[in-house]
């Protein structure tokens, strides 16, 4: 693979990669995607062949503007007028009635289509050159952590696909948060750094993450995703976690387990961390969110037996970032 500098040449050729029915990564404010013609059924089926990624699993279409929005979908409510004019581009994901020339491969059979206009000149430039609408799920293998730099992408799928356009690092860090609008509900199915308070203040309905009313939606739904392959755990505030604990009940080692600490803020050095990383040292949580997926990857390399989590406080973007901490560490319980 190739990691191409965003120039307009390059960008031109990744282009004409999308229009011949290839796949791209390409950079975005929240993670980096794996692009293809979100109309042409066989570009589509290769992202799934790529990834490894379940045909259940429904994929986002990237737009550059209103006009190739409007072709994808049925109808734009008002209310989502609103939150269109007010967050795009930005990392906010739409949920609406599909239009017919959307391949139910894109949506996994359902009768609505996710979309969002991604806020990153490459994206938008890749997508405006293309004069396509891009589907384009995070440039990871299935259920692995999303990519949030070009070296990511390639570590993952090299080999499997030609070019990554290198944007450098995302700034956001975590996945589009993904909203459905039901009648005067607003369902938050995935957070993201669009915040529940930043949608309340232009939604004049009711906002909520709690979906159990929503038949058969399972975005981003399925409980263990976004994980290193190392075992994780997600550990309490105090990081009261003792060696045998994790021996006895997940290890099952004979030797000390080497042992990693995914931490917020500063905390004292305490011999039984082989490795520790700070998602943020002081405690920002935008900078933790930043830097959660690398973070992830580095842990990875370390050859640890476990990755232990603090958690971050769940306010703000940080309850995104739980959100991804629990889906790596789901079914590890201390
Ligand atoms: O920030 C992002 O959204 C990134 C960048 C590349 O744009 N993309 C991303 O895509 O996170 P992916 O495929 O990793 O996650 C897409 C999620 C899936 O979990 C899927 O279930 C949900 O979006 N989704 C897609 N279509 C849906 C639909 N019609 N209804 C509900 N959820 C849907
Ligand atoms: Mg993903």
């Amino acid at each position: 693979m190739k990691i191409l500098k965003p120039t307009p040449q390059n960008i031109a050729k990744c282009s004409k990669v999308i229009q011949c029915g290839g796949l791209v990564a390409f950079p975005t404010e929240t993670v980096y995607g794996l692009g293809a013609n979100a109309l042409n059924l066989k570009s589509v089926a290769k992202i799934f062949e790529v990834k490894q990624r379940p045909v259940f699993d429904p994929l986002i279409i990237h737009v550059a503007n209103k006009k190739m929005l409007q072709g994808l979908v049925k109808s734009v409510n008002p209310a989502m007028t609103r939150l269109i004019d007010c967050f795009w581009p930005g990392p906010l994901t739409i949920v609406m009635e599909k239009s017919d020339i959307v391949p139910d491969l894109v949506t996994a059979g359902m009768s609505t289509v996710a979309v969002r206009m991604p806020k990153h000149p490459v994206a938008l430039a890749l997508i405006r050159k293309a004069k396509i609408p891009l589907a384009a799920p995070s440039a990871n293998l299935f259920n692995r952590t999303s990519p949030t730099e070009a070296l990511a992408v390639q570590d993952q799928l090299d080999g499997k696909i030609d070019y990554v356009l290198d944007g450098g690092k995302c700034k956001i860090g975590v996945e589009s948060t993904i909203v459905l609008i039901q009648g005067k509900t607003l369902f938050i199915l995935r957070p993201g750094a669009i915040t529940s308070e930043m949608l309340k203040k232009v939604f004049s309905g009711r906002v909520t993450s709690t979906t159990s009313s929503l038949h058969n939606l399972q975005p981003g739904g399925l409980q263990k995703h976004y994980s290193p392959q190392t075992i994780s755990i997600l550990a309490d505030k105090k990081l009261n976690i003792t060696e045998a604990v994790l021996e006895k009940k997940i290890l099952k080692l004979k030797k000390k387990p080497r042992l990693g600490l995914v931490c917020f803020g500063r905390i004292r050095s305490q011999k039984i961390w082989d490795k520790v990383i700070t998602l943020s040292e002081t405690k920002d949580l935008n900078e933790a969110a930043a830097n959660l997926f690398s973070t992830m990857r580095r842990m990875d390399r370390m050859g640890l037996d476990v990755i232990v989590f603090q958690p971050v406080p769940e306010k703000s973007i940080g309850i995104a970032i739980m959100d991804r901490i629990r889906k790596a560490c789901f079914g590890n319980k201390l």
